[in-house]
């Protein structure tokens, strides 16, 4: 599979922004990149059977991508209505989290597309159902991670757990980004400059990249994105290098895969 999981240390952490602009920038450097949300919450669909997103109305907002109607259910093959953990959503809508579904979705967009980033629901451990995790049905799409970490106090913990935890199930993990979602307070300047620095040190993880909290534009327009282009070609080029080492010590792989 070609392509990137984008998971997060928490719901909200930032991870619609950072798969929006990966897929933008990937796009803007002639890639093929598709974004993906395997389980939205918070949606549902419409009378017309399309399902509703949020998170992927942000992904059209940075990137105008053709997709027709088959192309969408492939990218969000799961829609529950319920804004609240998928497991509480899949219950009360007695629609279950089909696995299969996700892998077969996934399946389609990687022979159509050069790559596709997908992004989870809340962080790794979120239920999607009594016996299911976000964390089986990554280890199931078999992409390899990037960490959206919210830099604030308290995100130290919920890195190193994450990554913890990833480890421990051999998911492998390209790298961090770490996000400022709010105005950060000035009080907090050496907080969120040393955050970066120990959870690289301690998780032993590569920074990817640090994305400042944007002020004079709304998310979702275009002044907005342009922002955080400067930063996120950053980010796309540590990617590319990643990806071209990977292929080098995999041999007859393309530069594109990770
Ligand atoms: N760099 C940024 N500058 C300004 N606002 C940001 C930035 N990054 C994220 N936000 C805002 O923070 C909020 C949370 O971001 P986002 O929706 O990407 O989180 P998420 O991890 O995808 O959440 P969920 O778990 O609900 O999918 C959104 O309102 C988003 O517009
Ligand atoms: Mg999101």
């Amino acid at each position: 599979m070609n392509g990137f999981f984008v998971a997060g240390t928490d719901t909200d952490a930032g991870k619609t922004i950072v798969t929006a602009a990966l897929v933008r920038q990937m796009r803007m450097q002639g890639i093929d990149a598709v974004p993906m949300k395997p389980v939205q919450t918070g949606g549902g669909y419409t009378r017309d059977g399309s399902p509703i997103s949020p998170d992927f109305d942000v992904y059209c907002s940075a990137s105008s991508f053709l997709g027709n109607g088959d192309e969408i259910q492939d990218m969000i093959p799961l829609s529950l209505s319920a804004p609240c953990s998928p497991h509480l959503a899949s219950r009360m809508e007695g629609r279950a989290c089909d696995t299969g579904l996700v892998l077969a979705a996934l399946k389609r967009l990687c022979v159509r597309h050069d790559l596709v980033i997908a992004e989870g629901a809340g962080g790794i451990n979120v239920p999607l159902s009594e016996t299911l995790t976000s964390l089986d049905l990554i280890k199931e799409m078999g992409l390899p991670i990037i960490l959206v970490i919210r830099n604030v106090l308290g995100c130290i913990n919920h890195a190193l757990n994450t990554i913890q935890v990833l480890r421990l199930h051999k998911v492998p993990i390209l790298g961090a980004v770490m996000t400022e979602t709010s105005s950060p307070q000035v009080c907090d300047t050496f907080i969120l400059e040393d955050n970066p620095r120990i959870i690289s040190l301690t998780g032993d993880i590569p920074i990817l990249g640090n994305l400042p909290f944007i002020e004079k534009a709304h998310p979702g327009t275009e002044p907005f994105w342009e922002a955080l282009d400067v930063y996120m070609s950053g980010i796309a080029d540590a990617l590319f290098k990643k990806a071209a080492k990977t292929a080098m010590d995999r041999p007859g792989q393309s530069t594109h895969n990770t």
